[in-house]
Order: C-alpha cells, then structure tokens, then sequence
C-alpha cells in the first residue's frame, strides 16, 4: 500500500513539473459542469482549449496575451442587468450563449465539426 501510494505521489510531482512550463500551470480543472435548473451543462475546458487549439483570449476576451489566470466571467457577467454593470449588462446566461452556442452555430454553418447548439443537447437534465 505504502509503494502505490509513493508512485502515486511521485507521479503526481512529474506530472506538476512537466506542466509548470504551459498555461496549464494556472488551471486547475479539465472539465467545468453547471449544474443549472436547465439541465446540467459539461464543459471539457482542456479539451477545447488543448485538443481543439482554441486560443485561450477568444472565450477569456478580457485577459491580455499570454496570461493565463485572471477574472472569470461571473466576476463580470452577473445574473441581472443591474448587477452585470461592468459587463455593460450583458447577464451570465446570454454571455455564455453567446460565447459557447455562437461558436457551436458558425462552426455547424460552416460544416465544420462542432459541439451542440441544440438546448437539450448541451443541457442535459438529470434521470428522474
Ligand atoms: C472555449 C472557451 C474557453 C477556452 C478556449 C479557454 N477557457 Fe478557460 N475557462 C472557460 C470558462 C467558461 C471557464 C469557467 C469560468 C466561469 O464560468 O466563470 C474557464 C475557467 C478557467 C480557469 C479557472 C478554473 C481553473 O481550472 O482553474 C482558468 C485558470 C482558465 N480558464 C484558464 C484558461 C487558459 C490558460 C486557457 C488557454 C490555454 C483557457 N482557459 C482556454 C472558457 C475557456
Ligand atoms: C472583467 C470583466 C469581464 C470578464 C471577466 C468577462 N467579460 Fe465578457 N464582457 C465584458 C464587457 C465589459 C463586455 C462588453 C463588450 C466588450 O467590452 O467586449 C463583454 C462582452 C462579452 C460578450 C459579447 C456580447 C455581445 O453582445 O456581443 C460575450 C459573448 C462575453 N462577454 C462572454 C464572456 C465569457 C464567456 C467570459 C468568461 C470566459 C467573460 N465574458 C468574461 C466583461 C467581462
Ligand atoms: C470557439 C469555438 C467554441 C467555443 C467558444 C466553445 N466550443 Fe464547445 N466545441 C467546439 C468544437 C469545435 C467542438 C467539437 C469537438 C469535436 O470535434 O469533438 C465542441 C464540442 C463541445 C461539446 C461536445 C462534447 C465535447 O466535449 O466534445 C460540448 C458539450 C461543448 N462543446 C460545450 C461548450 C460550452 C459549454 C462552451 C462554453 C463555455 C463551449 N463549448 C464553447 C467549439 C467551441
Ligand atoms: C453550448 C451549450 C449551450 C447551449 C446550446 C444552450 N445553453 Fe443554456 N446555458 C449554457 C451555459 C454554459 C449556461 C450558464 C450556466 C450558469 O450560469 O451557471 C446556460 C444557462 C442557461 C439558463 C440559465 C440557468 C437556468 O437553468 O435557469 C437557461 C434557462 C438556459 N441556459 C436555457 C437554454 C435554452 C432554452 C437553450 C436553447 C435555445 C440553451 N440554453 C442552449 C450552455 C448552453
């Protein structure tokens, strides 16, 4: 028990030195799950980034170049209006339609290979 748990240990270490280099340094989840009243949404946020190539500024549009950690968008993007004042009042909801479904759309327009722009698809409610 003891060896496993030193392996495991250890290639936990490896692993964080072989990542400090990349922006993956700063991230701590590969995939970021709503749990929203809707239906649950799953975002592979590593995948999109690291296996998709998206380039990090085009969903964090407020971070500069080459940064890699900052303020996410619901420090910005509140759930009302009032609230979402310094996101020129643009609410969470429509901020993430916007970023997540607008790409998915261009993308299917384009016939390119895409993520669901369907509700049900990209919101799935739970099995009763
Ligand atoms: C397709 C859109 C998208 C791309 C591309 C993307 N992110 Fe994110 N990222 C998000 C969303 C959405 C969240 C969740 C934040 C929220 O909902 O407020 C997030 C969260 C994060 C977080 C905080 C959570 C965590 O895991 O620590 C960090 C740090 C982060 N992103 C860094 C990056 C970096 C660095 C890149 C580029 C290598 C990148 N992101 C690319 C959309 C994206
Ligand atoms: C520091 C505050 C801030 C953060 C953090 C932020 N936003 Fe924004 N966002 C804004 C502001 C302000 C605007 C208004 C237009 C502009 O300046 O680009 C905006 C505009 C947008 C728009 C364009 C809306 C339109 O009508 O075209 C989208 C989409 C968006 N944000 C999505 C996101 C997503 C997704 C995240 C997180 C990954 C995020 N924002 C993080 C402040 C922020
Ligand atoms: C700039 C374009 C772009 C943005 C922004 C984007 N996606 Fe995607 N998404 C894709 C592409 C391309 C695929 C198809 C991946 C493939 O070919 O397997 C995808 C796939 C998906 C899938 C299918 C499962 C998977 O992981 O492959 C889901 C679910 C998804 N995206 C959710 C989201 C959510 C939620 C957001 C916003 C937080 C988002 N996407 C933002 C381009 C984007
Ligand atoms: C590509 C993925 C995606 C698609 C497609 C999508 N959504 Fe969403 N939706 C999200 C994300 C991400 C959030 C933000 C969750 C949060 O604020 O925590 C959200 C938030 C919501 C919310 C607010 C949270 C709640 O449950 O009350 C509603 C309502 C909603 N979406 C309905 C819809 C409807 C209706 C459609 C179809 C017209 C749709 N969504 C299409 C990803 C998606």
């Amino acid at each position: 028990m003891k060896k496993v748990l030193g392996v495991a240990i250890l290639a936990g270490f490896m692993f964080s030195i072989l990542m400090a280099g990349g922006a993956w340094a700063q991230i701590k989840k590969d995939v970021i799950t709503y749990d929203v009243p809707y239906g649950k949404v799953t975002f592979t946020h590593k995948k999109h980034a690291e296996t998709l190539k998206i380039d990090c500024l085009k969903c964090h549009h407020d971070w500069k170049k080459g940064e890699t950690s900052g303020k996410l968008c619901k420090d910005c993007h509140k759930a009302t209006k009032e609230a979402s004042k310094a996101g020129k009042d643009i609410i969470a909801k429509d901020a993430y339609h916007k970023s997540c479904k607008g790409c998915h759309d261009d993308l299917k327009k384009a016939n390119k290979p895409t993520g669901p722009a369907g509700c049900t698809q990209c919101h799935v409610k739970a099995k009763k």
